[in-house]
């Protein structure tokens, strides 16, 4: 069995203050798009996991995490061969182990032909990671809470896009904490201005005005930690991007193309100074 496990960009980003637990509130518009990585399942005895990144091959994974997760709730012992080749940059902003852990969830689910129902899976998937219930589902959301509170939002809307990355990556908790966010008295649940501002630009099918509504609380902390990002984001709206974000706490900046050929170019030319450059559209539909 071969599964794409994509990755996402955040469109919209507010933080609207610290909780009680430790994490954020937010609320972002998150949008798949057409870089994955791979998972490849087979037949074994007991549960082998390889990874084309020979440092990421670890019990720590998320995608072991997953597995025995899921493996920790059944009766009888399972077992399976599960290989990853990565694609998506790690510390980069756009959810790879988290997607990654989701597809295994997802895969091992059919695989094992186990049938755990939508809620259990969703339920294993907030316990790995914020961002991981986002990617049972698709392609586009909007995740309130810490992240895994989730909204489908249908539309049928191409962009294409340009990603790109200096070297260094961007550990999330340390962008979190660069915020400074005001304690939360209690859980805010309105939709945010800037959220239905990006819907409606989506709905118009207009990648300028998508340019305009993009927004990013964390862009400012992540500026701060890793000043090699404003030279990128310079290359790209040098590139022809119409608007250039951070995704998630970074360190990947996604720009907004007029169109295919834009996005195309645009990566070509980023890639001479940055060894992470992707170039296509968003997914959607699944
Ligand atoms: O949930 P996840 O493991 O992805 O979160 C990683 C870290 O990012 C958390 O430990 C926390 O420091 C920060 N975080 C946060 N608020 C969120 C999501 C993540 O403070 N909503």
């Amino acid at each position: 069995m071969i599964i794409p496990a994509p990755a996402k960009i955040n469109l919209t980003l507010r933080i609207l203050g610290k909780r009680p637990d430790g994490f954020h509130e937010l609320e972002s518009l998150m949008q798949m798009v057409g870089l994955a990585d791979t998972l490849t399942i087979d037949d074994a005895d007991t549960l082998i996991f390889t990874c084309s990144e020979p440092a990421l091959e670890s019990e720590k994974n998320l995608v072991v995490r997953a597995a025995r997760a899921i493996l920790s709730r059944l009766e009888s012992p399972q077992g399976a061969r599960i290989h990853l080749e990565k694609t998506i940059p790690a510390q980069a902003g756009l959810g790879g182990g988290s997607s990654d852990a989701a597809a295994a969830l997802l895969a091992l689910n059919e695989f094992w032909e186990l049938r755990l129902p939508q809620d259990e899976l969703i339920n294993i998937a907030a316990s790995l990671g914020s961002d991981v219930p986002f990617f049972l589902d698709g392609p586009t959301a909007i995740a309130r809470g810490r992240g895994e509170r989730l909204e489908s939002i249908f539309h049928n809307t191409i962009c294409h896009l340009v990603i790109a990355k200096p070297t260094a990556g961007l550990p999330t908790p340390e962008v979190y904490a660069r915020l400074n966010a005001p304690k939360l008295p209690h859980p805010l649940s309105e939709e945010q201005p800037e959220t239905a501002a990006m819907l409606r630009a989506i709905a118009k099918k207009d990648p300028e005005l998508i340019a305009q509504a993009l927004v990013n609380d964390l862009e400012g902390p992540a500026l701060s930690l890793l000043p090699e990002l404003f030279p990128l984001r310079e290359k790209m709206i040098e590139a022809g991007c119409l608007g250039v974000l951070l995704s998630g706490s970074g360190s990947a900046m996604l720009g907004i193309c007029p169109d295919d050929k834009t996005a195309a170019r645009a990566a070509i030319a980023l890639r001479n100074d940055f060894p992470f450059t992707w170039g296509g559209p968003w997914i959607a539909t699944r």
